[in-house]
């Protein structure tokens, strides 16, 4: 299977099967919007339930929270990502593709080049000379671009009952201005009741530092943990949920002593791939990379990304920066909020004498959870060939997803819609769900066509209920990656599944 292949059977299976869906599809979707379906809603939310106990319930050090998405505009003017939340941005004034300058085929400055005219196959042949840029459409290969501009990521909206347009359309109905003077009251007016939908999550974590802090009584080294919705108005979206607009995103502020961030960065790069290879089949398809010094944020002093081995490459899944005091010390600045720690046993490095107050460090695992979704749909996905009753090739389709993170964790099927077989079907999946499964009964179709959709949905077990179930309470478990079938008593069937999500 080529990788082309891979991505384009990935999509239509979570389109057929209902895990993930065109946002507004029915009025012609809306580009890179995505609706998680009854699957697709259960694997994401198994993603982040496993995120959560291994950040959270499993360990004394870290908090959770779930911030508001919109925020003061100060918390993104004093994080920098008013001024510099930036992509830059260029327009190829050949096929009018827009594109991202730095992600643009890289040419030698004084290369002829050549394209064809619009960007159309059937357009003309017509040469160019790559400019000091050093970059091409990544479209058509024209030479023939816009200056770059810079873009700003955040979604604005306005905040409050008033219209800011009323007061624009006021100005200029009494003064005569130029287009600059539009702009900049254009500007004016919408700044006025300005919020931003927030690009990442973090930033609350870092606002919120001392509530947290204070109320908890926890103790540096710390995290606070969160999940939530993250919004960048992207200019290229691609490669399905890998890059959209509206996303979720698994971050941890974890804060540190002065001094200890290597050593903790040490600790969460190692943790966090260990966690992703844990679910996965393919776990060297997860690995890290440290960014080189000129990658490296203004904030940060060392970052690794987890990178996965995507159908197009290895690219990134999560990033573990280092991200110095630089968070707290700019909130601190601009609200005037006390955002350091006091540790009355360390002795102050300045006085010698014991009790240092410090702004901590950061390590901060940035994970983006709509991304782990995907690639572990990939990790997943498995053909295999063989032949059907009548000796006729086919190919079984299976999601061999962990049972930790399969939408459904056991199928259970009566054999006919008779005879009693419903209602000791129905019977074990009243034991299954009074667990905490989502568990499904399933009558429709024939047994083979029910096994054949539980594979490709990434159901572990399928447990058959027939005649004899009712003699002796024994039913078959078919197990979905060995398709091998064993008679056992329904008690040990519900012990399976459960050791199975469980352990
Ligand atoms: N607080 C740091 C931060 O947000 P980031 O590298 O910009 O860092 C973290 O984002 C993760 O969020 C990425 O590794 C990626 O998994 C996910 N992410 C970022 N932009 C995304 C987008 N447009 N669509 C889907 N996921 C995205």
């Amino acid at each position: 299977m080529n990788d082309v292949d891979l991505m384009t059977k990935i999509v239509s299976l979570c389109k057929r099967r209902g895990f993930i869906f065109q946002s507004s599809e029915i009025y012609g979707g809306l580009k890179s919007c995505y609706d998680y379906g009854p699957l697709g809603v259960e694997l994401k939310k198994n993603i982040a339930a496993e995120w959560w106990r291994s950040m959270v319930y499993e360990r004394e050090d870290i908090v959770g929270l779930d911030a508001s998405i919109m925020m003061q505009s100060d918390v993104w003017k004093a994080s920098g990502h008013l001024a510099g939340f930036n992509d830059p941005l260029v327009d190829c004034l050949n096929c009018k593709e827009r594109f991202r300058a730095d992600k643009a085929p890289k040419q030698e400055p004084g290369t002829e080049v050549e394209f064809l005219t619009g960007g159309k196959s059937s357009g003309k042949k017509i040469s160019g000379v790559v400019a000091s840029c050093g970059y091409v459409c990544p479209s058509c290969g024209s030479s023939n671009l816009s200056p770059e501009r810079q873009f700003n990521l955040m979604f604005r909206t306005s905040y409050g009952a008033i219209d800011p347009l009323n007061s624009f359309v006021d100005k200029i109905s009494e003064e005569n201005l130029s287009k600059e003077e539009l702009r900049s009251e254009l500007e004016r007016c919408v700044q006025s009741s300005a919020v931003y939908l927030r690009p990442e999550t973090a930033q609350a974590m870092f606002v919120q530092f001392l509530n947290v802090q204070q109320t908890t009584a926890m103790k540096v080294p710390f995290g606070i943990a969160q999940i939530g919705k993250s919004f960048r108005n992207e200019i290229i979206t691609e490669h399905f949920v890998f890059r959209s607009c509206e996303f979720e995103q698994m971050e941890m502020e974890f804060f540190c002593e002065p001094g200890t961030q290597a050593e903790w960065l040490d600790y969460w790069r190692q943790a966090r791939v260990d966690w992703y290879r844990k679910f996965a089949n393919e776990p060297d398809n997860f690995k890290l990379r440290r960014h080189e010094s000129d990658e490296l944020a203004h904030y940060s002093d060392d970052c690794y990304d987890i990178e996965y081995l995507y159908p197009w490459g290895w690219d990134e899944l999560e990033g573990v920066a280092s991200r110095t005091d630089y968070d707290l010390t700019k909130h601190a600045q601009a609200s005037g909020a006390k955002l350091s720690y006091f540790d009355p046993q360390k002795p102050d490095p300045k006085t010698g004498k014991n009790g240092w107050r410090y702004v901590p460090y950061v390590i901060e695992p940035a994970a983006g959870l709509t991304r782990a979704v995907l690639c572990y749909l990939l990790d997943a996905y498995c053909e295999e060939k063989g032949v059907d009753a009548k000796g006729l090739e086919k190919t079984r389709v299976f999601l061999k997803l962990n049972p930790k993170l399969s939408p459904i964790k056991a199928a259970v099927l009566p054999l006919v819609k008779k005879d009693g077989q419903p209602e000791k079907a129905r019977s074990i999946v009243k034991k299954l769900q009074s667990e905490g499964l989502n568990v499904r009964y399933d009558e429709s179709q024939s047994i083979g066509k029910r096994y054949a959709k539980h594979d490709e949905i990434g159901t572990p077990f399928c447990i058959t209920v027939d005649k004899e179930s009712l003699d002796d309470d024994t039913v078959t478990v078919r197990n979905r990656d060995t398709c091998k079938q064993d008679r056992v008593a329904i008690d040990e069937a519900i012990a399976m599944v459960i050791k199975a999500v469980r352990s």
